[in-house]
């Protein structure tokens, strides 16, 4: 059986919450730790032959219930991490762009996503990509109603892909940390044909190690797309 290639991964990074309470800590301290993570999972993909992309789920429609103390440290920390981050993007030829609807950020903020993007547009290595305030039903009808507006009236799968944010292709891994076995609204057309691996390790806790672990698994797995 040939060997699977993983071109796109995607993460829903859970369990920064936990981590930081298990050690009586501020659940801040685990987001910290999990921006730590994103860093060297990014640089792991980065020097990974087959990964082109990698996809983070970092703000979901859904994180603005959390306390806004919470919510203020969380958009910080997004920003710190873009503005320390340009030098590795432009040493490790790595492309960043956000998907999501992020005109409810501040506008500083929005303007480091946009600079961000556009300072790497020309990175070919990997793309990172970060969800921000992304919702997969809110991308979904997004798309919808643009092609709407344009003027179509029937439209097809292909249509729909284009019409995405991002001309986003499949994803080939989901994985998930925490224990959690769900979607949670997470790129709800790319996960089509994805292959899905739940792991228990708590986000702060992931590292290249157990990624290149799930990788093997991932390339022992007979993906058969709907056909024998
Ligand atoms: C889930 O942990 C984590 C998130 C809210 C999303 C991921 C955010 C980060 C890794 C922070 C840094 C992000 C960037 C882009 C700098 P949780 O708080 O839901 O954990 P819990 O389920 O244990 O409470």
């Amino acid at each position: 059986m040939p060997k699977t290639h993983l071109k796109h991964l995607a993460i829903i990074m859970d369990g920064n919450g936990r981590w930081a309470e298990q050690r009586g800590q501020n659940r801040t301290k685990g987001h910290e730790a999990g921006a730590e993570v994103i860093r060297d999972i990014t640089t792991f993909c980065s020097n990974h032959t087959d990964i082109k992309s990698v996809t983070f789920y970092a703000f979901s429609t859904e994180n603005w219930k959390r306390p806004k103390l919470e919510v203020d440290f969380l958009m910080r920390l997004l920003d710190r991490y873009l503005k320390n981050e340009l030098k590795t993007y432009q040493e490790q030829n790595i492309r960043f762009q956000a998907i999501g609807n992020i005109d409810e950020f501040s506008k500083a903020l929005q303007n480091r996503i946009r600079e961000t993007e556009e300072q790497t547009r020309n990175n070919t290595n990997l793309t990172q990509i970060l969800a921000l305030n992304y919702g997969g039903r809110a991308e979904i009808t997004q798309a919808v109603n643009s092609l709407i507006d344009s003027g179509k009236t029937h439209l097809s799968e292909a249509d729909i892909s284009s019409a995405l944010q991002t001309p986003y292709s499949d994803i080939d891994l989901l994985i998930r940390t925490s224990g959690e076995e769900r979607i949670s609204n997470f790129l709800l057309w790319q996960l089509s044909y994805s292959e899905f691996y739940f792991t228990q390790t708590l986000w702060p806790d992931f590292n290249a190690e157990e990624l290149n672990e799930i990788i093997d698994d991932f390339e022992q797995r007979n993906r058969r797309f709907g056909g024998i």
